[in-house]
């Protein structure tokens, strides 16, 4: 199948801005805060898989395209490694592991809360992301935690929103596509309930599948 094959070109395209970091910090190009920058760019590709992933199941039902839930897991695990790298600079690189320090931060800093909230939030969907894990969940129940993805990508964006000093188009133009990837999960839940009522034989459960539930 065609999905099998373009697979790890997707996976090596979600290397990519790894792999420029690594090549900028060959090249001298991490520019005169490379602490800084390596935080923004891992933080700015965590944001973004993790919006591509809350895009999938929207894109799918729009445009029919089944195949796409294929790639929704792999955005969503693309997402928690751009969070550990971000993370992990956070962590290494600017606090050397000095956790009372980092306590305070996160505690005193508001956007630092929100990001940390963000990230903790992903752990449990991280660990729970196999076949195996859904298998012992159950679907009903995966599909719940799941939608804690939308959380984390809420948290998210108030952390950019609350770090930049002065609010600018970027973090905005994530809090839109936020609002928008609501809007059509509030949209297809409304429709499957309109379907529910024009067709009471259906079962809850053939609804939600129908609606996707989990992003
Ligand atoms: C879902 C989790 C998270 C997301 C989506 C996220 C996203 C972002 C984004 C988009 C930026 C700004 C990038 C730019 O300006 O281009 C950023 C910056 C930053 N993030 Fe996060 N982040 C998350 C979690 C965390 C965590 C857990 C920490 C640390 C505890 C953290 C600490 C920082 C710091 C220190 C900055 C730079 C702030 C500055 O330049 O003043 N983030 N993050």
């Amino acid at each position: 199948m065609w999905v099998r094959r373009v697979k790890p070109w997707v996976f090596a395209a979600c290397l990519i801005p790894l792999g420029l970091l690594v090549w900028r910090g060959f090249t001298g190009g991490l520019t005169a805060n490379p602490i800084e920058y390596i935080t923004h760019r891992t933080g700015d590709w965590t944001l973004r898989f993790l919006l591509i992933a809350l895009a999938i199941t929207p894109l799918r039902r729009l445009t029919g395209w089944a195949a796409l839930a294929s790639f929704r897991r792999m955005f969503g695990l693309f997402a928690f490694f751009y969070v550990m790298l971000h993370f992990s600079t956070y962590l290494v690189l600017d606090f050397f592991f000095a956790f009372d320090l980092i306590f305070n931060d996160i505690v005193e800093r508001r956007y630092v809360t929100a990001g940390f909230t963000g990230f903790v939030l992903l752990i449990p969907l991280a660990l729970t992301s196999t076949k195996r894990m859904i298998r012992r969940l159950g679907g009903a129940r995966w599909r719940r935690l799941h939608r804690l993805v939308y959380v984390a990508a809420i948290a998210g964006v108030v952390h950019y929103l609350w770090l930049v000093k002065i609010v600018t188009l970027t973090p905005l133009v994530y809090a839109a596509i936020l609002a928008v990837l609501f809007g059509a999960r509030l949209w297809f839940w409304l429709a499957a309930r309109a379907a529910r009522v024009m067709s009471p034989t259906k079962t809850s459960g053939d609804v939600a599948a129908d609606a996707g539930s989990a992003g």
